[in-house]
């Protein structure tokens, strides 16, 4: 497995190994768990055994407001790196501290609708940092796929309208989310709960799940639905509610009733002061109906 932590070097590599395709990418902020590696695996068989997988580790400062984790967010490189070896990434890329922007950067990628609500309104500049650096790295690697988890389902709907309104020539692939065994959404940010923290979140996915079961008997009021999912959480006392929200799967627009394209349901939830995300994306099976 090769690293390259030096730009200069990527944009070589990239030149020499241009024959060498399908080229596949999962970008990453390191301290990685078994949903990354899942998304490493979901590219190899994209890439097949002629194709190459790349995987970036970058903690990107652009997508963390001065008020958030960047700098206590969990870096752990060399366990990282081994992981990926294990998992037969083939190249590494692992941009140094100010490797990637200039000093005197100014020019981002926003995005406008996707990205407006649910994460959006929490974190008003993050969806510019992720497409930014998003942008960067596809122009230095030029891979022809890229793999996202739908943990981060709303991040993973901007970089899909990104590409098309960008017209960057590349597939992005969708990998679902991998859950711990009691069914927290597996994420580097768990790393911060204490026990009794860890514990209690647990009822993120119990409340979406219940929420599934519901969309199943046949409820399609989204608000009585969401006000379950809150009643849920809030039986912890630990859990803050940032935000819990019903909107259309393709859209991300809010809606009243659940039609036949489905609800996405997304959740915000503090424990402490470590944020967590989840969400539900529950599409009607139209085979089933009368
Ligand atoms: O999902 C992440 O880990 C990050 O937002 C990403 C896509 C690597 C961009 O920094």
């Amino acid at each position: 497995m090769r690293v390259i932590t030096d730009m200069v070097e990527l944009r070589a590599w990239a030149m020499d190994h241009r024959a060498t395709r399908p080229r596949v990418l999962v970008p990453t902020m390191g301290a990685l768990h078994e949903g990354h590696l899942s998304l490493v695996d979901r590219a190899r068989i994209r890439a097949g055994t002629d194709g190459v997988v790349v995987a970036t580790i970058f903690v990107n400062p652009t997508q963390f407001a001065p008020h958030e984790d960047f700098d206590s967010y969990p870096r752990q490189a060399e366990a990282d790196l081994a992981m990926l070896e294990a998992r037969g990434c083939d190249v590494v890329v692992v941009p140094e501290r100010g490797a990637l922007y200039a000093s005197d950067a100014s020019v981002t990628i926003s995005e406008s609708a996707i990205g407006a609500g649910l994460e959006g309104v929490s974190r008003p500049h993050f969806f510019t940092g992720v497409c930014t650096v998003v942008a960067k790295l596809f122009n230095l690697i030029q891979p022809d796929a890229a793999v996202f988890g739908e943990k981060d389902y709303q991040q993973l709907a901007v970089i899909r309208r990104m590409v098309r309104d960008l017209d960057f020539p590349i597939e992005i692939i969708a990998g679902p989310t991998l859950r711990e065994v009691d069914g927290l959404a597996m994420s580097s940010r768990n790393a911060y709960l204490s026990p009794e923290e860890r514990a209690q979140a647990v009822v993120i996915s119990q409340s979406l799940d219940a929420a599934r079961a519901a969309m199943e008997e046949g409820m399609v009021d989204v608000s009585t639905l969401l006000s379950r999912v809150e009643k849920q959480i809030a039986t912890q006392p630990l859990a803050r509610i940032d935000y819990v929200a019903g909107v259309h799967p393709d859209t991300l627009e809010p809606i009243d009733s659940v039609g036949d394209d489905g609800l996405l349901i997304a959740v915000g939830v503090f424990f402490g002061k470590t944020r967590l995300i989840d969400n539900l994306c529950w599409r009607r099976n139209l085979s089933d109906a009368g």
